[in-house]
């Protein structure tokens, strides 16, 4: 499979990136080492020495350069060898690794695997996460994926299984058949669901203090491709308005590390009128990561395991209601894709 490279990915939380550390991660099927130059800038390098193939992560930090653990050559923040201590200390000039732009946004290093430089001006808009935006945020979620991005894409995307797969904690039975609408705004695909007089489920009741009466739900995800998600979730007063409370927007970006893993970042970010105390922000965080990791995690792993390596079409899945923003995504994908094979797209 290929991977659609011209876009930004998120390659780890910027946190991760620890000065005088490496950090390595497989993103898009490729190796890559992350490490800090002395003046904090971070830097992206193929994670494989050219000289015998040792992940470069296993060497050692010199000031800007990374020298490899097994041989001594050094790597300068281009990807180019710069120092070779042996002989007559000539580098030959296929001695060097790629070398990956990346930019840090919204706490995120993200890192562009395609043609060219790419624009950091495509990065998606996930101002909600800075300090200045007022909202209360819970960020540096992370999950390991042991399926294909575009299936742990198409569960974000749809979220009617929140009424089974989260029952009590994300969805609740009421929510069955709830009005969807699914529209396009440019390249973004929007799946909206609307579900009136509903119970509350556990992680609203928290935000909306409704010990457990009827609320109004809504669940609003904006696809940015290629694997972008942001969810604008929350429950009102029967028949109320939206108020400074009782919602969230719930961040959630895929990488595809290999064919059939994908890394899951996510984080939350609620109105400065949510009343919550300390101790029921890091409930409200658990929560989330269990409903992530306990239940949508061991599904995902399932259904890959299930679908082994064969082609998602060619098993014929059923398609119900649902799927309408799912297929449309997947349609989007294999447009994207064809698109930069013929070398005729970018995407953000
Ligand atoms: S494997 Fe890196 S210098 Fe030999
Ligand atoms: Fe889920």
């Amino acid at each position: 499979m290929a991977f659609i490279t011209n876009a930004w990915y998120v390659a780890c939380w910027a946190a991760q990136v620890k000065p005088g550390e490496m950090f390595h991660r497989t993103l898009l099927d490729q190796q890559v080492v992350f490490y800090r130059k002395q003046n904090g800038e971070a830097v992206a390098l193929q994670d494989r020495c050219p000289h015998r193939f040792i992940p470069l992560h296993l060497g050692n930090l010199r000031g800007d350069r990374i020298e490899c653990g097994y041989h001594g050559l050094q790597f300068d923040c281009s990807g180019k060898c710069v120092k070779n201590p042996h002989g007559d200390g000539k580098i030959p000039a296929a001695a060097k690794v790629r070398s990956y732009p990346v930019h840090e946004k919204h706490g995120m290093l993200w890192i562009w695997m395609g043609e060219g430089v790419g624009d950091p001006a495509q990065i998606p808009d996930y101002s909600v996460l800075e300090p200045e935006s007022g909202y209360r945020t819970s960020t540096g979620g992370y999950i390991h994926i042991n399926a294909n991005y575009e299936l742990m894409a198409e569960n974000l995307l749809d979220l009617s299984h929140i009424t089974y797969l989260h029952d009590g904690l994300l969805g609740s039975p009421e929510q069955v058949g709830a009005d969807q609408e699914v529209k396009e705004e440019g390249s973004h695909i929007i799946c909206n669901r609307w579900m009136p007089n509903v119970s509350v489920p556990g992680i609203f009741d928290m935000l909306y203090k409704r010990d457990g009466r009827h609320v109004d739900m809504w669940t609003n995800m904006r696809w940015i491709p290629p694997s972008s998600f942001i969810l604008d979730s929350g429950v009102h007063a029967p028949g109320g308005q939206r108020e400074d409370k009782g919602w969230y927007f719930g961040v959630h970006i895929l990488t595809p590390e290999t064919e059939r893993t994908t890394h899951y970042h996510f984080a939350a970010a609620l109105p400065s009128g949510t009343a919550m105390t300390t101790e029921e922000a890091a409930r409200y965080a658990e929560l989330r990561r269990f409903a992530f990791e306990e239940q949508d995690k061991p599904m995902l792993d399932a259904q890959q395991a299930a679908l082994g390596e064969a082609n998602f079409w060619d098993m014929k899945p059923v398609l119900l209601t649902v799927d309408a923003g799912p297929v449309r995504m997947r349609r989007a994908l294999e447009r994207m894709l064809a698109a930069e094979r013929q070398g005729t797209a970018t995407t953000g």
